[in-house]
C-alpha cells in the first residue's frame, strides 16, 4: 500500500481535480502572505505540462456550513494568477457540463467547499459529485490532511487519486524527520500550553533522543518539581501530568531539557526591563515576577544539544517572541539551528502554528531544511496519528 504521485497518472486531456490549501492570511481582500500559493504551483505547473487541466478545490475559514461572502475565494484570483502566469477561471456553482465547456488548458477554482455543511460531513452525495467534477484527484493539500472531508478524504476514494508534489514533500519530510530520522534526532516544542500540546509529547518521547522544551510549557515542568514561578504563565492542574511525561521519557532514553534560567520580567512589553534568573525546583519568584524567553544560559545549553543531534524538529517558540527582547532565545537558538543545517550537519524541519512566524522573524526560514506549510496536521502527524486525507490517498 502507497499513495501515488503525478508521475503515475495518465492526464493527458484529463480534468484534475485538486484539492489545495489556499487558506492565506487576507486583509481588506488582499493576501498578506501568499506561501501556501507559492506553495502549490509545482503541482499546478506539473499537471499542465501533462495535459491535464487542474479543477481546483479548497476551503477558506471555518463558514459552517454556510455562505458567509468574507470567506469566498473569489478574491483570491488575482493572486493565483499571479501565481500561477495564467488565467484562473471562478465557479461558485460548478458542474461537469460547465467545465466540459471551458477551454481544454483552463485553470477552474471552485468556490468554498465549506459553504455547505455536507464538506465537513464528509457526506458521500457530496463526495459523488465532486467525483464528478474531475477524471483524476490529486490531494496537494497536506495541511488540510487531519480534516475527514468530503474534498479532502471523501473523493479520494472515487477516482483514481494521487498526492502532489507539496503533500508529497511534506510526506517525505515529516517521514524524514520522524519516521526514519538521521540520529540523534531531537524535537524542540516551545508555545504557551502543555495542554495543547500533551499528545504530542507523549509520542515524541518515545521517538526521539532529546526534548527541548521551551515557552509556557517549560514553566509547567519546572513549577511541577517545586519552583515557584510567581505570575508567569503556567498549568497548575497539569503538574501530575508533566510528571508523567517525564517518567515516560525516562523509561523510553529521551532525555528532556528545560531551560535552566529564564528572562524576568514584571511587565510584559517592548524593551521592558528584564534579567536572568537561574530556573529549578528552588527557583523562588515574587508574585509579580513572569519568565519570559529563556535565557543565556539556557541557550548555551540549547545550541551545546544541536551541535550532537543529526535531526532536529522544530515546534513552538521558546518565549513570547512577539515583543523584543523576548524573542531573543527564539532567535538565537533558531539562528544556531540554521548555522548547523547550512553547514550540512543537521537537518531541520518545522512546521505547526506560530513556529513559522517566529522563524520568519529570525530571518532562517529559507535556512531550515523543510518548514511544514501546516499547522493542525503538523502537529497530528507529529502525535503519530494517521491523517485521513493522506490515509485516503492509499490504494
Ligand atoms: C489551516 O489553516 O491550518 C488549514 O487550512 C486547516 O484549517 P482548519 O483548521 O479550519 O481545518
Ligand atoms: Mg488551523
Amino acid at each position: 500500500m502507497g499513495w501515488k504521485t503525478l508521475d503515475n497518472m495518465d492526464l493527458n486531456g484529463k480534468r484534475v481535480l485538486t484539492r489545495v490549501d489556499i487558506n492565506v492570511p487576507m486583509e481588506d481582500g488582499h493576501v498578506t502572505d501568499a506561501t501556501r500559493i507559492e506553495r502549490i504551483v509545482p503541482t499546478i505547473t506539473d499537471i499542465r505540462k501533462q495535459g491535464g487541466s487542474p479543477v481546483l478545490l479548497a476551503h477558506f475559514g471555518r463558514p459552517k456550513g454556510q455562505f458567509v461572502p468574507e470567506m469566498s475565494l473569489a478574491p483570491l484570483v488575482p493572486a493565483l494568477e499571479a501565481a500561477f502566469g495564467c488565467t484562473v477561471t471562478f465557479v461558485e456553482r460548478p458542474s461537469r457540463e460547465w467545465i466540459d465547456a471551458q477551454p481544454k488548458d483552463a485553470v477552474i477554482l471552485v468556490e468554498n467547499t465549506r459553504f455547505t455543511p455536507m464538506e465537513e460531513a464528509n457526506d458521500p452525495a457530496m463526495a459523488g459529485f465532486l467525483a464528478t467534477l474531475g477524471d483524476v484527484y490529486c490531494n496537494d493539500a497536506f495541511s488540510a490532511a487531519h480534516r475527514a472531508h468530503a474534498s479532502t478524504a471523501g473523493v479520494a476514494h472515487l477516482l483514481p487519486s494521487c498526492a502532489g508534489r507539496l503533500m508529497q514533500a511534506e510526506l517525505r519530510a515529516l517521514e524524514a524527520a520522524l519516521s526514519n530520522p538521521k540520529r540523534p534526532v531531537g524535537a524542540v516544542v516551545g508555545g504557551a500550553k502543555v495542554s495543547s500540546k500533551l499528545d504530542l509529547l507523549m509520542n515524541l518521547v518515545e521517538k526521539i533522543d532529546v526534548l527541548i522544551i521551551g515557552g509556557g510549557m517549560a514553566n509547567t515542568f519546572i513549577a511541577a518539581q517545586g519552583g515557584d514561578l510567581g505570575a508567569s504563565l503556567q498549568e497548575a492542574d497539569l503538574h501530575d501530568t508533566a510528571r508523567d511525561i517525564m517518567d515516560k521519557a525516562a523509561s523510553a532514553g529521551c532525555r528532556i531539557v528545560l531551560p535552566v534560567d529564564g528572562r524576568v520580567s514584571r511587565e510584559f512589553k517592548a524593551g521592558a526591563t528584564s534579567e536572568m534568573v537561574a530556573l529549578n525546583a528552588h527557583t523562588k519568584l515574587a508574585s509579580d515576577q513572569m519568565v519570559l524567553d529563556a535565557g543565556d544560559e539556557a541557550i548555551e545549553a540549547v545550541e551545546a544539544e544541536f551541535a550532537v543531534l543529526k535531526t532536529l524538529i522544530w515546534n513552538g517558540p521558546f518565549g513570547a517572541f512577539e515583543i523584543a527582547p523576548f524573542d531573543t532565545a527564539t532567535v538565537a537558538a533558531a539562528k544556531a539551528a540554521a548555522t548547523r543545517t547550512n553547514a550540512g550537519q543537521l537537518i531541520t524541519v518545522a512546521g505547526g502554528g506560530d513556529t513559522v512566524a517566529a522563524l520568519n522573524q529570525a530571518g532562517v526560514a529559507d535556512d531550515f531544511t523543510y518548514i511544514s506549510t501546516a499547522g493542525g496536521a503538523f502537529l497530528e502527524w507529529m502525535e503519530g496519528k494517521e491523517l485521513p486525507g493522506v490515509a485516503a490517498l492509499m490504494q
